[in-house]
């Protein structure tokens, strides 16, 4: 069966995920596209052939549409993602979820009052090779002790400001690291250290993150979006009877490059999911619990405290 989907967004993301689930996924066509710029849709639908539909709810609304790709602005998530429930229909959204975590926690309420999971989140790292054969590891090596990571960027735009490397740019470490170690973060804390003479006024660039989980893993995590020479993403975790690190992929300078065979196996496994109408990756929980523990570290951040990290209860709707 092929699944007919519907995006909402046909910005950078948007059109790369076009151009993949039409040349790389099998059992998969856009049909529909839409944006606020319509000059966009329109070339986006045109070369696909798709149709260019003037609004979001339009997307979802089609009877053509079985399942729904939003990657609009993140403001705009939550409504369509909502919108896509409402319609019972699958909907693969992009990071974040939602820009609140009240958002987040509406999404959590409705999917579950749905009777079904519908909705699956671009947390692609967990698609990442390395990623995989580290959590693969990990279960030779005994108990979890520290994890040591860092995040660095080329550049990025000079709008960019302090909140955005925890809120765009940690969130991805956030959740690898709640899904290879199954737990939650319980604290947060940020230091700022010497800083790169290249930041902005309104960027502390270089940021140290410092997370506990609930069991008690140590984790430092440093962000450095503007350290010149690459995109260069590494994880090591210490066990108690060895250590294991993400291969080295040589330089690299930009995240297409760094996590483009992750996309494509995401959307492969999304589209195999909506077939078989069993969803299987990432889900509106983790939308939430991420959405919380950014929040958390941006105070820490912002109050130079240590902040935890309150969740809900996780319901029983979401697994173990
Ligand atoms: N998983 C990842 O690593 C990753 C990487 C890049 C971007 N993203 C996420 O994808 C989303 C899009 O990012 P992008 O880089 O493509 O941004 P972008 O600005 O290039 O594209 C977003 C598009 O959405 C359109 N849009 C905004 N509001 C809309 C609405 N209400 N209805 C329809 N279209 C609307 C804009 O006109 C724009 O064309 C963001 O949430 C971003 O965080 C995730």
């Amino acid at each position: 069966m092929t699944v007919h989907i519907g995006v909402v967004g046909t910005g950078m993301i948007g059109r790369d995920h076009i151009r993949r689930l039409t040349d790389v996924v099998a059992g998969a066509e856009v049909v529909a596209v839409t944006d606020v710029d319509a000059e966009l849709a329109r070339e986006a639908a045109a070369g696909v052939g798709a149709r260019a539909l003037p609004t979001g709810q339009d997307v979802i609304d089609d009877p053509g549409v079985d399942a729904v790709v939003v990657t609009s602005w993140g403001p705009t998530h939550a409504e369509y993602v909502l919108a896509a429930i409402a319609a019972g229909k699958y909907v693969f959204c992009e990071k974040p979820l939602a820009t609140t975590a009240a958002d987040c926690l509406r999404i959590v309420e409705a999917e579950q009052a749905s009777g079904r999971r519908l909705v699956q989140v671009g947390f692609m790292r967990r698609y990442d090779v390395g990623y995989q054969e580290m959590k693969q590891a990990l279960s030779g090596l005994g108990p979890v002790l520290l994890m040591h990571c860092a995040h660095r960027n080329p550049s990025v735009p000079t709008e960019y400001h302090s909140d955005m490397a925890i809120q765009d740019t940690a969130v991805h470490e956030i959740d690898i690291i709640r899904w290879l170690l199954d737990e939650e973060i319980a604290t947060a804390q940020v230091v700022v250290p010497k800083q790169t003479t290249r930041k902005f006024e309104h960027l502390r660039d270089p940021q140290v993150m410092l997370f506990d989980t609930e069991s008690g893993v140590r984790i430092d995590l440093e962000v450095f979006v503007n350290c010149q020479y690459g995109y260069d993403v590494r994880h090591e975790t210490v066990c108690e009877a060895g250590a294991v690190r993400l291969p080295d992929p040589g330089l690299l300078h930009s995240w297409k490059q760094r996590f483009g065979a992750a996309f494509d196996t995401e959307f492969t496994e999304w589209v195999s999911s909506v077939q078989a109408g069993n969803l299987v990756g990432p889900t509106a929980w983790d939308g939430y619990a991420v959405a919380v523990t950014s929040d958390a570290t941006v105070e820490a951040r912002r109050t130079g405290k240590t902040v935890s990290v309150r969740l809900k209860d996780r319901p029983a709707f979401y697994g173990s």
